[in-house]
């Protein structure tokens, strides 16, 4: 599936205000990246963190994480002042990740539940590389091929999902992998209706670019029921922690 960042940009901007608090597995996500950054050491003079949105892994990180300056990007402009709220000196980079120019180089590039709107990782390895230091770590999350597989399944719309080994094929061409985990969260929902609320509230349901018209909600919940004795939503989450190497 091709990706739109304009449509990314605007399911997002919609579930800002609603995302952390629905976001139970990206948080999980946060918390497993802080703790394994926290093991490799809990000082980075420079951070630079990638579609920050709400701020769920800036406020873990600054539990566990020091450092001197702050820098956050996202495609929305109103994830700023969620950042400034949690860091009232950090910088702030409007825009597309892929595109990002730090003036300075970064001892930590970090990332939750984003790297899998990036369609070509390839390129993305080596630019983030580029904008590290010698020895600077790349630690994001993002979710493998059996991530919302019921969605997939019953409507044949996902995101060009890649496997652990995929990944890890792409990325120590330019790291030293240091930690990669892989796991599984089922959400059990009463509704189909209320499993679509959930990805609304955080914006996941990026995947069509037009709004579901009431027959085609509701042909949905029918073939849900059909097809699923239980109202589930697999996530699969994938966590990457990365060395610079020389
Ligand atoms: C699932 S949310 C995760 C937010 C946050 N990282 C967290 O820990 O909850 C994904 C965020 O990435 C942003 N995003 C998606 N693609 C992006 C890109 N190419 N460049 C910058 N931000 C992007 C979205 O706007 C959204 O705020």
């Amino acid at each position: 599936m091709h990706i739109n960042p304009k449509l990314i940009k605007k399911q997002f901007e919609k579930s800002i205000n609603t995302y952390n608090e629905n976001a139970i597995v990206q948080k999980i996500m946060a918390e497993k990246l802080v703790e394994e950054i926290a093991k490799i050491n809990t000082h980075f003079d420079n951070i630079l963190e990638l579609g920050c949105g709400a701020g769920l892994l800036t406020e873990e990180l600054i539990k566990k994480i020091t450092f001197k300056n702050y820098f956050a990007n996202d495609l929305i402009e109103n994830a700023k002042s969620y950042i400034t709220n949690l860091i009232p000196n950090s910088t702030f980079y409007c825009g597309n990740a892929k595109r990002i120019k730090p003036a300075q180089k970064m001892d930590l590039i970090i990332s939750n539940a984003m790297f899998q709107w990036f369609e070509n990782l390839d390129s993305i390895s080596l630019y983030y590389k580029n904008l590290l230091n010698n020895n600077g770590i790349l630690a994001f999350s993002t979710f493998s091929k059996d991530n919302f597989k019921e969605i997939r399944d019953l409507t044949g719309l996902s995101l060009n999902y890649k496997s652990l080994e995929e990944i890890k094929c792409i990325f120590q061409k330019n790291y030293d992998i240091i930690h990669i985990e892989e796991f599984s969260k089922i959400l059990h929902f009463s509704t189909p209706l209320e499993l679509l609320a959930h990805m609304k509230s955080t914006g996941v349901n990026s995947l069509t670019a037009q709004h579901w018209t009431f027959k085609e909600i509701k042909a949905f919940c029918d073939s849900y029921k059909n097809k699923y004795p239980e109202i589930n939503l697999t996530y699969s989450p994938i966590i990457f922690i990365c060395k610079k190497s020389l």
